[in-house]
């Protein structure tokens, strides 16, 4: 990808919506191998930049998803400890329990697990992979230190095999939804875009990219609901994963546009908590499609 506008085609092809901004620090990223950091809301394709991007670039896709409680271990490497006392009932069957023996074979790549961060190390048929660091906000500090040495040169160690270098490092992603503040050090590390809600235009734009059978009318109409239920005062805002679903469930039941009914009816695709549902249906519903349509055709 040699220009901004090749990483937007390329994405593109993948059916992925990238504006200028975005285009530009993938871009970025790619060409000074720097870490991108993506934070924004929930459902506005942070995770699946790096799935196009692994497509459009042709490398495999490595994704560590983050939980609490995740530690260097089971994202780096485990032993296989079944496998390993397997081979020690049969060395010791055998009578051959030579214990030096026994212990080097045991702690070799035959008995390694390899996990996200130690499989992106290694060589890569296609080059480099995208390894994805997803939802790291759901970690905890000390995971944080230790993929802030693991990202600044590449390299892990295990104690039983010695340091294992990426010989070309991979193109890292990561993401964070902000449930808390990632610390400022790994942050440094990495090229930032805050991912917002698209604007109409470009909703539009990754509604035909992503649920084509929808008519032009169904889609104005549904992009513009969404983005005026967006204003609301909710407890959780509809992302596009939302825009999307509610236009194939719409698509399903062979609506041609919206109503108060069929909005009420469909409103589960787009509403994840009950007292926002119960906040937006009946009259508020009618309310905001009438706003939103007036915004479509201003008189
Ligand atoms: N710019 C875009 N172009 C095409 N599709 C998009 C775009 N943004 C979002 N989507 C669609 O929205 C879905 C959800 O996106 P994704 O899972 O990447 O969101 P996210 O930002 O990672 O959300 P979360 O924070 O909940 O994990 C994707 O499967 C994709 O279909
Ligand atoms: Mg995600």
């Amino acid at each position: 990808m040699q220009s901004i506008d090749q990483v937007q085609s390329a994405l593109a092809e993948q059916n992925y919506v990238c504006g200028r901004a975005l285009a530009t620090v993938v871009f970025l990223s790619l060409k000074l191998g720097r870490p991108l950091f993506l934070e924004g809301e929930a459902g506005t394709g942070k995770t699946e930049i790096a799935k196009a991007m692994s497509a459009a670039l042709g490398r495999d896709l490595i994704r560590l998803q983050c939980y609490e409680g995740l530690d260097a271990a089971s994202a780096v490497y485990e032993w296989n400890f079944p496998a390993q006392m397997v081979a020690i009932r049969a060395a010791e069957a055998e009578g051959n329990a030579d214990k030096d023996v026994l212990q080097r074979s045991l702690f070799s790549g035959d008995f390694l697990v390899e996990r996200p961060l130690l499989r992106a190390m290694r060589p890569h048929e296609a080059g480099p992979p995208v390894l994805l660091i997803d939802e790291i906000d759901r970690t905890d500090e000390p995971f944080e230190a230790f993929l802030l040495e693991a990202l600044s040169d590449f390299q892990v160690t295990i104690p039983e095999l010695g340091t294992i270098k990426a010989a070309e490092p991979p193109i890292v992603i990561l993401t964070s939804n902000r449930t808390r503040e990632v610390h400022d050090a790994l942050k440094r590390r990495c090229l930032y875009h805050w991912v917002e809600y698209p604007s109409f235009e470009r909703e539009i734009e990754i509604l035909q990219a992503r649920a084509p059978e929808a008519t032009e009318t169904l889609s104005r109409e549904i992009v513009a609901f969404v983005q005026r239920l967006r204003r609301e005062d909710l407890f959780k805002r509809p992302g596009v994963a939302e825009t999307i679903d509610w236009a194939k469930c719409l698509l399903a039941l062979d609506a041609i546009d919206l109503s108060p009914q069929v909005i009420a009816d469909t409103l589960g695709a787009i509403l994840k908590y009950q007292d926002d549902i119960a906040r937006i249906e009946g009259s508020e519903a009618k309310r905001i499609l009438d706003e939103a349509r007036a915004e479509l055709s201003p008189a």
